[in-house]
């Protein structure tokens, strides 16, 4: 199966940010393990700190066979645009994240993208993303 795991703003500098939050291990680190965790699948990556670049991803890979995991990072709260892509196009998208967003700050309660997406998983760490492709391999049958 072709997943496209798409991370949003600061997530570049998984690592070395807010590491209590967030861990300490890059993403590139774990994007290796998780793949060779799934060798049949096709992995592919794509991260942006634009709000627009994102859109023009989903646009990308929305059409193509695939699944869609999405850490929006603190897009999910605030773009009604990135909610608007992700109903315009075919794919399934899980959304991501690494922390337990509703156990934190108010503003972060609150998901734009939720309600336009198949199903959330939040709060397992780097491990929410293998979880979100299980989710996709599931769906896809
Ligand atoms: C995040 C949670 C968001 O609230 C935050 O803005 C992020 C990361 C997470 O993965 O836990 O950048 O999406």
């Amino acid at each position: 199966m072709k997943i496209v795991i798409i991370n949003g703003p600061n997530l570049n500098l998984l690592g070395k940010r807010e590491t209590g939050i967030y861990g300490n291990v890059p993403f590139d680190v774990f994007l290796e393990k998780l793949c060779a965790a799934y060798p049949d699948d096709d992995i592919e990556y794509f991260q942006s700190n634009h709000e627009g670049d994102i859109i023009d991803e989903l646009h990308r890979r929305g059409f193509e066979d695939a699944g869609i995991v999405l850490n929006a990072g603190a897009y999910t709260h605030t773009s009604i645009a990135i909610a608007d892509a992700i109903r315009a196009i075919n794919a399934p998208v899980v959304e991501v994240h690494i922390s337990n967003v509703a156990a934190r700050e108010d503003y972060r309660h609150v998901s734009m993208i939720s309600s336009a997406c198949k199903g959330v998983i939040a709060g397992f760490g780097l491990d929410s993303y293998r979880l979100a492709i299980e989710a996709l391999r599931n769906i896809e049958g």
